[in-house]
C-alpha cells in the first residue's frame, strides 16, 4: 500500500468498508482509559482514528503519540455509532479504526494549542510554521491562490501575457522611501528594490506587448499600518490603444469575475463610479466604505456670518471647511458617547466635536440642546437643520477647520460610528459588498513642506485632455485620467491612463518643478522610449493581500501573507533584518555611522 491513500479531511461514508492509509498530524490525542482516539490533521481537514488495544503492539505507539507528530495510519473506515457524529467535520459520519500506526517523525511540545484563538500575533509570527498549520491559516492562503489562479485565468483570456521586471532597478517614483540594495562591484552605486514595476510594464508597452500582466513583489519602506506591508503584492497590468473607459470595463470584469468565481459572490452588474471631488465632499475621503449610510453636510458657505468663531473663522478661511454628520437616533448617545467620540477626533487633528441633538425639529432652536447653538443666528440653525435633513431624535456633530481635518476626522467619526454595536443596531451601517470607482482624481497635491506641487498618484499619469493648459496655468485645478477601486472603504487598486508623448511630460515635470536635468537623470532611459512611436497606454495594479484579506474577512493583510513583517518591519521567524559580519560590510564599501572602526583598519 502506498503511503497515503486518501487526506484524512476528505474520508467520508463513501468509503465506508475501505481499507485506507492515512499521513497527518495528531491535531488532538484523547485517552478514553482503554481506547484511544486521535484527531489527525491534513491539508483537507480532520479524521478521527479509533486505536484499540486488542492490537497491543499498534496500541502501544499510540499511547506514546503527542500533539503535533507527523504519522502514518492504515485502517478500516467504519461508520460512528450513532449519536456520535459530527455534523461540523466533513468526515463527520466516519472513523478510522487503526491497523497499523506508525510515528514518521515525533514533535516537540509545541508553544500553544493550535487552535487556541487568542494566541498573540507575536507568537503566531514567531511560530509562524505551527501558525500556518491552522486551519484558519490554511484557508487563506489557498484562499490567495485561488484568487491569483482566477486573475491568471481571466488575463489570460483576455489576451495578457505575465512578463517579469527587475527586483534589482532603479528607484521608481511611487512616493515612499525606497529599499536600497548595495552593489559590490560598483562601489557607492545602489540599486532600489521596485515600489512598482511601473516604469518597465510602460516600456513594454512601447516594445509592442500590447497587454501584460504580473503578479509581484513591490518594495515600500513607509509607515506600517493593519493593511500595509513593507513588500506587498501587486496583479499589476497595463494595456495598450484602450481608452480610461475601456480600462476600467477590462478590469472591472476581471474583479467581478474573480469573487464569483472564488467566493461566489455577486458585485453587480456594473460598479458606481464617484468623482473624487464628490467622495470628499460627502464622505472625507477619497475610499468612502459605502457600506456605512452617514453622509457629510456642507455648511461652509452658511457659515461665514456666524458668532460662533470656531465655524465662522474656517468658513472665512481659504481651504478651511465646516461640514456636519448627522446620526439618526443619535439622540439616544449618552454624553459618554459624545465624550469619547470627542476624544477619537482628537486624534485626526481635530480641536473639539460640536453637536446638536434634534429633540423636536417642529420647534425650531427651541426644539434643540447643543452647546453652541446659542452662537448660530437663526438662518444659520435653519439651515443646518434644513440642510442635514434633522429628524427627531437625531445628533448632528460638526467638524470645523482646514478642509484635511475636517476630512479626516468627520470621515473617521462616520466609520467609527457607522460599524459601532449602535451603528449596526441602528442600521447605519450593513453587511455588504461595496465596491465603487474614484475616478477624476487631482493630477497634483501641494508639498507644503517643500512649496511646491507633487504626483498625486504618479508623475506618468495622463491630465485630462481638457485640463492640459491648467498645467501651467493652475496646477491645482488640474485633473488627471486616474482611478482607483475601492471596496468597502480600502483602495484595493489604483491606475491612470498614461502619458505617452514627450511634451506633455515635459510639462508636468515643469510643473512639478523638476529640471530637466533631474527628469533625464532619473527616468531618461523611459523619456527616451516614449520618442520611439510610444503608443497610447494605461493599465492599473491592484492590491493582491488587500483584496484577499477583505475575502476572508481577515483583520490584517498579515494573516492572508504566509511570512508577513510586523508593524516594526521585521520578521520575527527569521530574526530579519539583522546585523551583518564586517568583512560583508567591507565588500560592499559601506561603514556604518554608529559603528566603531574596526580594529585592524
Ligand atoms: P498604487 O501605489 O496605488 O499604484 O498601488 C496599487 C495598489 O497596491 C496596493 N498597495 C499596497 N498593499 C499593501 N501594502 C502596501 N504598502 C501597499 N501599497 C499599495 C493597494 C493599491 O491600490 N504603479 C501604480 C499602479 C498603476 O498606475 O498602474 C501603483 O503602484 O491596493
Ligand atoms: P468651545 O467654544 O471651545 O467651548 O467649544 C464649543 C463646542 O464646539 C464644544 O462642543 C467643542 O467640542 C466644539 N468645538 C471646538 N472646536 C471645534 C472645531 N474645530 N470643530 C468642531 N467643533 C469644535
Amino acid at each position: 500500500m502506498s503511503m497515503r491513500t486518501q487526506y484524512c479531511g476528505l474520508v467520508t461514508e463513501a468509503l465506508l468498508g475501505q481499507t485506507v492509509s492515512l499521513c497527518g498530524w495528531v491535531h488532538r490525542r484523547r485517552d478514553h482509559g482503554g481506547v484511544i482516539f486521535i484527531d489527525l490533521r491534513d491539508r483537507e481537514g480532520l479524521v478521527q482514528v479509533v486505536c484499540d488495544p486488542d492490537r497491543a503492539e499498534m496500541f502501544a505507539v499510540a499511547e506514546g503519540v503527542r500533539n503535533e507528530y507527523c504519522v502514518r495510519v492504515s485502517g478500516l473506515v467504519r461508520a460512528r455509532p450513532a449519536g456520535t457524529e459530527n455534523a461540523g467535520l466533513n468526515s463527520g459520519k466516519i472513523e478510522v479504526l487503526c491497523h497499523e500506526l506508525e510515528v514518521l517523525n515525533p514533535s516537540i511540545t509545541p508553544p500553544f494549542q493550535l487552535d487556541d484563538d487568542n494566541l498573540s500575533e507575536t507568537t503566531r509570527l514567531t511560530h509562524r510554521v505551527l501558525d500556518l498549520r491552522r486551519p484558519q491559516m490554511q484557508q487563506n492562503l489557498r484562499l490567495r491562490y485561488r484568487v491569483a489562479m482566477e486573475v491568471r485565468k481571466y488575463l489570460d483570456a483576455q489576451g495578457f501575457i505575465d512578463i517579469e521586471t527587475p527586483m534589482l532597478t532603479k528607484s521608481t517614483p511611487e512616493g515612499a522611501r525606497d529599499y536600497l540594495v548595495p552593489s559590490r562591484v560598483n562601489p557607492g552605486h545602489f540599486f532600489a528594490l521596485p515600489q512598482s514595476p511601473q516604469l518597465f510594464k510602460q516600456m513594454l508597452m512601447v516594445a509592442n506587448f500590447d497587454r501584460y500582466y504580473q503578479i509581484t513583489k513591490c518594495f515600500r519602506d513607509e509607515d506600517l499600518r493593519a493593511d500595509r506591508q513593507p513588500e506587498f503584492t501587486q496583479i499589476d497590468c497595463e494595456t495598450s490603444f484602450l481608452g480610461e473607459q475601456e480600462i476600467r470595463d477590462l478590469f472591472e470584469t476581471m474583479i467581478r469575475t474573480v469573487f464569483r468565481n472564488t467566493m461566489n459572490v455577486d458585485l453587480g452588474d456594473s460598479i458606481p463610479v464617484m468623482k473624487y471631488e464628490e467622495a470628499m465632499r460627502r464622505f472625507g475621503s477619497d475610499k468612502p466604505d459605502l457600506r456605512v449610510k452617514l453622509e457629510f453636510t456642507e455648511l461652509t458657505d452658511a457659515m461665514q456670518d456666524v458668532e460662533f468663531k470656531v465655524f465662522s473663522t474656517p468658513a472665512n478661511t481659504k481651504d478651511g471647511r465646516v461640514a456636519a454628520l448627522r446620526v439618526p437616533h443619535g439622540g439616544e448617545l449618552s454624553r459618554g458617547d459624545i465624550d469619547s467620540y470627542t476624544d477619537f477626533v482628537k486624534i485626526y487633528g481635530a480641536k473639539g466635536l460640536a453637536w446638536i441633538k434634534v429633540n423636536e425639529v417642529a420647534k425650531g432652536r427651541d426644539g434643540l440642546q447643543s452647546p453652541i447653538v446659542k452662537n448660530l443666528h437663526d438662518a444659520a440653525v435653519a439651515t443646518i437643520l434644513e440642510r442635514t435633513g434633522a429628524q427627531d431624535g437625531d445628533i448632528i456633530f460638526f467638524a470645523a477647520d482646514r478642509a484635511k481635518v475636517v476630512n479626516d476626522s468627520l470621515g473617521a467619526l462616520r466609520l467609527k460610528i457607522g460599524h459601532s454595536d449602535f451603528g449596526v443596531e441602528k442600521g447605519l451601517s450593513e453587511q455588504a459588498w461595496r465596491p465603487l470607482w474614484v475616478v477624476d482624481f487631482p493630477m497634483f497635491e501641494y508639498d507644503e513642506e517643500n512649496s511646491r506641487w507633487v504626483a498625486a498618484h504618479h508623475p506618468f499619469t495622463s491630465p485630462k485632455d481638457e485640463h492640459v493648459d491648467y498645467l501651467e496655468a493652475d496646477p491645482g485645478r488640474c485633473l488627471a485620467k486616474a482611478y482607483d477601486m475601492v471596496l468597502n472603504g480600502w483602495e484595493i487598486g489604483g491606475g491612470s491612463v498614461r502619458i505617452h508623448r514627450e511634451e506633455i511630460q515635459s510639462k508636468v515635470f515643469r510643473a512639478m518643478k523638476i529640471g530637466a536635468e533631474e527628469a533625464r537623470d532619473k527616468f531618461g532611459f523611459l523619456l527616451d522610449a516614449l520618442q520611439y512611436g510610444a503608443p497610447p497606454h494605461g493599465g492599473i495594479a491592484f492590491g493582491l493581500d488587500r483584496i484577499v484579506t477583505m475575502m476572508a474577512g481577515a483583520d490584517s493583510i498579515r494573516d492572508v501573507i504566509a511570512f508577513p513583517k510586523t508593524q516594526r518591519a521585521q520578521c520575527l521567524l527569521t530574526q530579519a533584518p539583522s546585523e551583518v559580519d564586517e568583512k560583508q560590510l567591507r565588500e560592499l564599501h559601506i561603514r556604518l555611522r554608529t559603528q566603531e572602526p574596526a580594529k585592524t583598519v
